[in-house]
């Protein structure tokens, strides 16, 4: 991954702790807001009190797929933003779903507050190789540097992330770990095993190392 930052990024801890402090109350886009009702409606007709698995960033939704053979006693939703990824699985135009799978095409950001929001039991919580921002001066669009990064902790259950860059696994690892008091531990993935998506698939046809964070969250509230 080419980067012009050498390391951590020196701006890392005041920005997770001024985010942790300051509540983030950007209005919710229209369009989320419909997708997220539409799919409430749908766990509460169909799936209350079963756990939630959410595959965040889920792109053409094949790594859902396999989640929820993962996850046999779970409701299993993928979520991305991309119409043109959603289309190979029929989300592209509104929630899609497949027994107890379910894609939809929404802002994440908003998407978890609304979750959390509408106290949504999560187990699992995989985020494949989000987008890397490797760029110093994009800390924020990272997902630990972004203010939604309480609510993404806030939501719990076992938060597993995956990249090709180690230093976006180690930041967020110590972002956790100044919110939540987790050791971080972060390990490179071996190769063994089916790829979970298809962009850990690229990277293990290119021989790219992946880099891997997953612990359980401890409760807490935003
Ligand atoms: C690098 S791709 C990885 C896709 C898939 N997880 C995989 O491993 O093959 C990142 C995905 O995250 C989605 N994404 C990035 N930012 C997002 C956001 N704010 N809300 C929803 N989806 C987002 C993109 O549309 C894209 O499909």
């Amino acid at each position: 991954m080419r980067s012009n930052q050498p390391g951590l990024h020196p701006g890392l801890a005041s920005c997770v702790r001024k985010h942790a402090d300051t509540p983030w109350r950007q209005p919710v886009p229209g369009a989320t807001r419909e997708a997220f009702a539409r799919v409430e409606a749908m766990r509460r007709a169909h799936w209350a009190g079963r756990p939630v698995v959410l595959d965040s960033g889920c792109g053409t939704g094949e790594s859902t797929a396999r989640l929820a053979q993962r996850h046999p006693e779970a409701w299993v939703v993928g979520i991305d933003r991309s119409a043109v990824r959603l289309a190979r699985v029929g989300a592209d135009r509104g929630p899609a779903g497949r027994g107890r799978v379910l894609w939809v095409r929404a802002e994440l950001a908003s998407f978890w507050r609304l979750a959390l929001a509408a106290g949504w039991s999560v187990s699992h919580h995989y985020l494949l190789y989000p987008n890397p921002w490797p760029k110093a001066a994009h800390l924020k669009r990272r997902w630990h540097g972004h203010p939604v990064f309480p609510a993404l902790l806030a939501l719990g259950g076992r938060l597993e992330l995956r990249s090709n860059w180690k230093t976006y696994v180690e930041e967020f690892a110590r972002a956790v770990e100044l919110l939540t008091g987790l050791a971080p531990g972060v390990s490179r993935l071996d190769d063994a095993g089916a790829p979970l998506s298809p962009f850990e698939r690229k990277y293990l046809a290119s021989g790219h190392a992946r880099w891997r964070w997953r612990d359980t969250l401890p409760k807490t509230s935003i």
